[in-house]
């Protein structure tokens, strides 16, 4: 579970973002989540708000992007929330980040079927560069964080790195990912496994093998 305690709000960081506002692309982006509600439910905006105020911190820090509380007083100022209420939803969901975070934010899922799979193989390839849970490399390139099950248990073990997932990983291909990182390049996302496209079974198929030419409707063959 990443960090859930907010920043300490300090004259430092009350400096650095008290005059928090949108750059021209973020506010058009935010004008056009609001207006996707009903009048009176502009509230219902907070989550787009919030991702996008972290993403605009995130472009100003060269990081994944977190959320300093005065940014988050911000949030609530532009869609007249309580600032409680605004903290309340960024505190809960894990994809908002409550302290400064690297370049890249690992985060490997360590849930079962990714800990059948090798899961603790990748934390350890994570380790030797440093990494720590909950913490940001000196550098400041990497965060990591472990977590619970992401949804790509068919192409376990694997992680998401700030957008993108990267799953069927082994150490080798761990690396790999982390090394064009670190580049500047982008590493190809998704399975990591050669000529698998997706989830699909990564041998013969071996179910519902009627259904590969055509929508076969089994239900008559049911006992
Ligand atoms: S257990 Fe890792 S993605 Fe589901």
């Amino acid at each position: 579970m990443a960090e859930r305690s907010i920043e300490p709000d300090t004259p430092e960081l009350r400096a650095r973002w008290g005059q928090f506002a949108w750059t021209q692309g973020w506010a058009d982006k935010a004008k056009a989540a609001i207006a996707r509600y009903p009048e009176g439910r502009q509230r219902s905006a907070v989550m787009a708000l919030l991702d996008y105020a972290q993403r605009q911190v995130g472009e100003e820090t060269n990081t994944q992007g977190w959320l300093p509380i005065p940014v988050i007083e911000f949030v609530a100022r532009e869609l007249s929330m309580p600032v409680i209420r605004v903290l309340e939803v960024a505190t809960f969901y894990t994809m908002f980040n409550l302290v400064p975070v690297g370049r890249y934010h690992v985060q490997v899922c360590g849930t079962t079927p990714c800990m059948l799979r090798g899961s603790d193989d990748i934390i350890a390839t994570c380790e030797k560069r440093g990494m720590h849970h909950g913490h940001t490399t000196k550098d400041g390139l990497w965060t990591f964080t472990e977590v619970e099950c992401m949804g790509n248990c068919a192409s376990a073990p694997m992680v998401q790195i700030n957008d993108d997932n990267y799953e069927d990983l082994t150490p080798e291909r761990m690396d790999a990912i982390l090394d064009a990182l670190a580049r500047g390049e982008q590493p190809k996302t998704g399975t990591q496994e050669p000529g698998r496209h997706t989830v699909e079974p990564a041998g013969a198929l071996s179910t519902l093998t009627a259904m590969v030419d055509e929508n076969h409707d089994y239900r008559g063959e049911w006992a």
